[in-house]
């Protein structure tokens, strides 16, 4: 028997994909000019907040603004943990816009928010586990970002070395499904970041290079329901054998800009 899970309730913040668009290609997923289909983009952005809403999370939206295609990526533009508000400093030219929004949207909500010196991509990169960050460095976020990181929450700030350009955000190749243990794609780290894995999480969940394609490392758990790519049916069939609950949501036609649940997600951590 598999053991019982237990969600806790979460605080999300999202942005509508009303501008949501390929005009620019920052990762191997994007063709520029490929077409969106926005109506669908948006139908599907609205069927994630409403499994998160359905599972009784709390769920906050920040104005989308024109010009800002990829500004639907809220987990990009922050980390925050224990209140603290860590901000983002986008390494594309293009994204870096968005930190003001995103800056504003917590003043207003009554955060202080640290502006990093170094870049940095919020959560894309930065995975609080409950007991320290795991910090992806390699195609965005950098080492310098790291020790900052440190140096802001006093949490420990474990640096993992991406290498696989289709996984370039840490949120593309691992996941915490709660206090004690993750999902990752082996094959997206470095040999010693592997390790480093491996020694602090034994009894991780293993994905493979299909579950991660289908964007299936880039999910949200609460503890017990893990929001998902249904397109990442074998990771789903073995979190299920882990007594942990999938709960599809097909946000496919963000896969066009290299995203999927959890880039649509910031968690705002209490
Ligand atoms: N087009 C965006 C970029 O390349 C996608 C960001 C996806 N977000 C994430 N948390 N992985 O920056």
């Amino acid at each position: 028997m598999p053991e019982t899970r237990v969600p806790r309730r979460r605080r999300f913040l999202v942005c509508e994909p009303r501008h949501f668009a390929v005009q620019y290609a920052i990762n191997p997923w994007m063709q520029p000019d490929v077409r969106v289909d926005v109506d669908l983009a948006q139908q599907q952005w609205q069927s994630l907040i409403s499994a998160y809403r359905s599972h009784g999370h709390t769920v906050e939206t920040l104005e989308p603004v024109t010009g800002l295609p990829d500004m639907v990526f809220a987990a990009n533009s922050a980390v925050v943990v224990g209140g603290r508000v860590f901000g983002s400093l986008f390494h594309a030219p293009e994204r870096r816009p968005e930190s003001t929004h995103y800056d504003t949207w917590f003043k207003t909500a009554g955060f202080d928010v640290y502006r990093p010196e170094s870049v940095c991509e919020g959560e894309g990169d930065l995975v609080w586990t409950g007991r320290y960050v795991l910090a992806g460095t390699g195609f965005r976020t950098t080492r310098e970002a790291h020790r900052e990181v440190q140096e802001f929450f006093g949490h420990p700030v474990i640096s993992l070395t991406l290498v696989d350009p289709y996984f370039y955000h840490l949120d593309t190749a691992l996941f915490v499904l709660d206090d004690d243990n993750i999902v990752y794609y082996p094959e997206a780290f470095s040999a010693g970041s592997r390790e480093v894995l491996a020694r602090l999480y034994p009894d991780a969940v293993l994905a493979t290079r299909d579950d991660a394609t289908a964007f299936g490392l880039n999910s949200v758990s609460d503890g017990r329901n893990v929001f998902i790519a249904p397109q990442a049916e074998a990771l789903a069939a073995r979190l299920d054998e882990r007594g942990y609950v999938p709960v599809p949501v097909d946000l496919s036609e963000f896969r066009k800009a290299g995203g999927g649940i959890k880039c649509c997600t910031q968690e705002i951590r209490s």
